[in-house]
Order: C-alpha cells, then sequence, then structure tokens
C-alpha cells in the first residue's frame, strides 16, 4: 500500500500543506522542529483514527486553530484507492472531537477501518522496546497481532475484562465477602480466551523470528545473531488450546493461595515476555545502544514482513528520524530494504547516505 497524495490543514506546526507521493523512498529533510514527525503523526491518524505520541486528539490541533483536518489517498496493489479524511474539532476545554471519513462516509466500524490501511511506524522510542521492560514488548505484539488477525482483539479485551473481575472478586474474597463459586465463571472465561492469546502469540512469533534474525543479520553486516524467544508465563507441554486451557487452570490452582494474598491474577498472558537476544544474551541488558536500535527495527520491519506475507500485499512504512544513531553501513542497509516495500517515509534532520536512490525529497522550511 502507498499513500499518493497527503493534505494537512491547521495540524500542529503545519498550517497548510498538499503533498502529492510517488511510490518508493520519500525522504522528509528539515531542521529540528519543521514538523517531520507531524507529518508522520498525521499519517498514523488516518490510518488508525490515533496518534503514537498523544492519547489527546486535541493537541494536535494547531494552537489558535478550532480545527485541524488531514486528508489523504491511499492506494493498494488492488481495487480503487481510498480516499480518508480525518476532522479534529476543538470542543471548549475537553477532548476534541473526532470525524473519521472514508471514501465519502463515516466507516461501518473502527475496526473493519483499522484492519484496511496496513501501516508500520518507526520511531525513535521504539529503542525501548528492546531496552525497556516486558510490557512494551507485549503491546507489540498486541499491536501486531490486531493487524493481523482480526479476532484477537476481541481476546484480548475479553481477557482483560475477565482479569479485572477476577482482580475485584479476589479482594473481596480476602475479605470473606466472595468465594470461589464467585470467581469461577470469571476464571473460565479469562483461561478461553487466555489460551487463544497464547496461541496467537506463538504463532506471531514463529513467523517474525526468523525474519527478525534475517532483517538483524542483514543490517548488521552478519556478524551478529538475533534471536525472539516467546516465553509464555503459562507453559504448556503441547500446543493445542485444550492443553494451553489445561495448563493455565493448573498454574492458577499452585498459585491460588498466592492470588488471595495479593487480590489479583498472578498467572496468565498478562505476564508474558518475548525474549530478544543478540549473540545469545539479553539484549536488554548486554546490547549497545546501536544493536539495540538495529535489533528494534529488525523486529519492526519483521512486522511489516509478516503483514506482507498474510495480506500478499506490503503495508506503508514510516521511519521517523530512525537512521541517526546507526553507522553509515547500517544506514545504508536499511534503505536498501525500500525494495520490499511498496512505499516508504522517512523523516531525517540529516543527510540521506549517499547512493540510495530517493523517489521524491520534501523539503521542511525551519518553523
Ligand atoms: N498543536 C500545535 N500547534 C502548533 N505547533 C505545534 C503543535 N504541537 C506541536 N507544535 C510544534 O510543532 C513543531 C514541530 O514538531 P515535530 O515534532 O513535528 O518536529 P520535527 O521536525 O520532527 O523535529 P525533530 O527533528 O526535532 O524531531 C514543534 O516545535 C512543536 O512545538
Ligand atoms: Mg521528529
Amino acid at each position: 500500500m502507498h499513500v499518493t497524495r497527503l493534505s494537512l490543514s491547521q495540524f500542529r506546526c503545519h498550517d497548510r500543506l498538499e503533498l502529492a507521493l510517488p511510490p518508493g523512498l520519500n525522504v522528509f529533510v528539515g531542521p529540528n522542529a519543521s514538523g517531520k514527525t507531524s507529518l508522520l503523526e498525521a499519517v498514523t491518524l488516518l490510518v488508525s483514527g490515533r496518534s503514537p505520541r498523544t492519547n489527546w486528539l486535541r493537541e494536535m490541533i494547531r494552537w489558535g486553530a478550532d480545527q485541524a483536518r488531514v486528508e489523504g489517498v491511499f492506494a493498494g496493489a488492488t481495487g480503487s484507492p481510498d480516499e480518508v479524511t480525518v476532522t479534529l474539532t476543538r470542543s471548549g476545554s475537553g477532548e476534541a472531537q473526532r470525524d473519521l471519513c472514508l471514501n465519502g462516509a463515516p466507516p461501518a466500524s473502527v475496526g473493519a477501518w483499522l484492519q484496511r490501511l496496513p501501516v508500520v511506524l518507526f520511531e525513535p522510542d521504539d529503542l525501548q522496546l528492546v531496552k525497556a521492560g516486558a510490557k512494551g514488548r507485549r503491546r507489540f505484539i498486541n499491536m501486531a497481532l490486531a493487524g493481523l488477525r482480526p479476532l484477537y482483539l476481541d481476546d484480548l479485551l475479553r481477557y482483560r475484562r475477565a482479569v479485572q473481575h477476577r482482580n475485584e472478586l479476589l479482594k473481596q474474597a480476602a475479605r470473606g465477602r466472595a468465594s470461589g463459586e464467585d470467581l469461577a465463571p470469571w476464571t473460565a472465561q479469562m483461561v478461553r480466551a487466555g489460551a487463544q492469546l497464547m496461541a496467537d502469540r506463538e504463532w506471531l512469533v514463529e513467523h517474525l523470528g526468523p525474519r527478525a534474525a534475517a532483517l538483524y543479520a542483514d543490517l548488521s553486516g552478519g556478524t551478529e545473531a538475533l534471536e525472539l524467544r516467546y516465553r509464555p508465563n503459562v507453559q504448556a507441554e503441547e500446543e493445542g488450546l485444550p492443553e494451553r486451557m489445561q495448563a493455565f487452570y493448573e498454574a492458577l490452582e499452585a498459585a491460588a493461595t498466592w492470588e488471595l494474598r495479593r487480590g489479583s491474577t498472578q498467572v496468565g498472558p498478562h505476564r508474558d515476555e518475548l525474549l530478544v537476544l543478540i549473540g545469545g544474551k539479553p539484549a536488554r541488558d548486554f546490547g549497545s545502544q546501536g544493536q539495540q536500535r538495529t535489533a528494534a527495527l529488525a523486529l519492526k520491519l519483521a512486522q511489516a514482513q509478516v503483514l506482507t506475507a498474510s495480506r500478499g500485499e506490503p503495508p506503508l512504512v514510516l521511519l521517523d528520524d530512525c537512521l541517526s544513531e546507526l553507522d553509515g553501513s547500517r544506514q545504508r542497509h536499511v534503505l536498501e530494504l525500500v525494495g520490499q516495500f511498496d512505499q516508504l517515509l522517512l523523516t531525517t534532520a540529516g543527510e540521506v547516505p549517499a547512493g540510495v536512490e530517493v523517489a521524491h525529497q520534501v523539503v521542511l522550511p525551519p518553523a
């Protein structure tokens, strides 16, 4: 998929901006604070309805303006292009109102619209994917699966709701105000949804792992090996759903006293880990900054490749300022991967390495 036209009005620091973008590598160059990240944020808003950097829609409306508007035309391998418009309107001191329009009408459901326009964004913060705790890696897995499996988000929400209810009841049970019987239906729901989550995650990491390893080898020149390992919090001997459910029940039974004491659910996929190893050692503890950055990039690009394989067409790839900490040869390797994707939008405050074929360059003036 690629974006052919992008138009911003009163979005962040942009007053008005109209861009026609070809497939291939598009580079947005400009000094700090010239609005490069904001441009990619606008594309993300179009495909997901959200900003990758804030939970507040109103922050994206230009200061002093009442309404921001972003329009984009997305072309896929088949079918006619999709025209998407997002309008954000300030409303008093509260959150802005968001209006979505897909080909002239509000989309039937947000879920369907999310599945329609596949985009992978790499941002400087993604370093945390490797460097920080397991939560960020679970989030990455959740986001990746949400774009790949239509039912994953439903299972995840069902799981979380069941965990919440269980936790509430566990706290009450500690004070003698709830019994095991009250807990049972939520435990059943949690185990069913949780077993499905584990199966989906196992599937994802199986597909992600070899690709991320190959990408990492490419990017690093093949001197170090990257390995991904899914570490479900509940380990089952076999991979079928019934076996996973059985193992989950057994783990809960073993943790029962502990759960009552803590007043919360102590085992389950909300505690899963995705191990990222470089040369057999956890990248989180032993990787250099450059290695961690390369590993994060390999993970995201692998996600884009899995999306390509499952949808039969590559997603749009957005790379925000991700070259700065890589050495020259890693930078060139990243940009050589462009050929795998329909289109890649890249921002940089510096220069694109020599010898890389740029389809289109947009120079943003200083703010
Ligand atoms: N709602 C808003 N209205 C107007 N300006 C804003 C708004 N939100 C942010 N800005 C300004 O927009 C500018 C551009 O931010 P952006 O992050 O897009 O720049 P950038 O080109 O990516 O910079 P860098 O190279 O440092 O990453 C910032 O100076 C910021 O203060
Ligand atoms: Mg930026």
